[in-house]
């Protein structure tokens, strides 16, 4: 696979999980293509299922606010899944479903290589931290393996505890810190012969 392009035309014609079958729509996921900043989710919902799109539900509405907030619009950044199909009734997914899936994510962030990659909630957190819990590691830029990665607590979060929201849109002001900070000290030199090169994104988006 080698656009996103590809990528998306995969996703959506995948049969190499169960979930494939449920499905109305896959989610590939969507956003700038020359994003520095990444946002992983857990799951596509109901909504996103019958639209194809990621995040256009309620927990949607509140990641585009949170992204107000902080100047920037959904178009701006790249928004993706761990996983691709929705479970039934918005079940947990499968670790088998992760594995079959991940491959789609993985090769999204390597043409990407955004200089932050923020996760939304317990599940994405994992795939970077599977030791620990959300509530010690959210709000807080870590470097795994030369990337950045912010883990946070996930917007449905709020909608489920109104208590939580104040602190997720705190937690949101740290981006753009990271993405400034990234800016100045990159984790990880570019890749030679990397389809992205740094003189092919806006460097000054942010
Ligand atoms: N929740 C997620 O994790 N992802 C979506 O796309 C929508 C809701």
């Amino acid at each position: 696979m080698n656009s996103l392009q590809e990528i998306d035309a995969r996703v959506r014609a995948c049969t190499d999980c169960p979930l494939s079958e449920g499905r109305t729509h896959a989610v590939p996921g969507e956003g700038a293509t020359n994003s520095r900043v990444i946002f992983i989710g857990e799951a596509p919902g109901y909504q996103e299922d019958q639209q194809g799109r990621p995040f256009v539900g309620p927990a949607g509405r509140l990641l585009d606010e949170l992204l107000n907030t902080i100047g920037l619009k959904r178009e701006d950044v790249f928004i993706a899944n761990m996983i691709k199909c929705r479970p039934p009734n918005n079940r947990d997914p499968l670790p088998t479903e992760v594995d079959a899936c991940t491959k789609y994510l993985d090769r999204q962030i390597e043409l990407l290589r955004p200089d932050l990659i923020v996760t939304l909630g317990r599940y994405a957190m994992n795939k970077y931290f599977p030791k620990e819990s959300i509530s010690r590691v959210r709000g807080k830029v870590r470097t795994k393996d030369g990337q950045r990665i912010l883990p946070l607590l996930h917007p449905a979060a709020a909608l489920h505890q109104a208590n939580l929201r104040e602190s997720i849109f705190q937690d949101f002001r740290v981006i753009p810190q990271a993405i400034e900070a990234a800016k100045q000290a990159p984790a990880t030199p570019p890749p030679p012969n990397s389809p992205a090169t740094p003189s092919d994104r806006q460097l000054s988006m942010f």
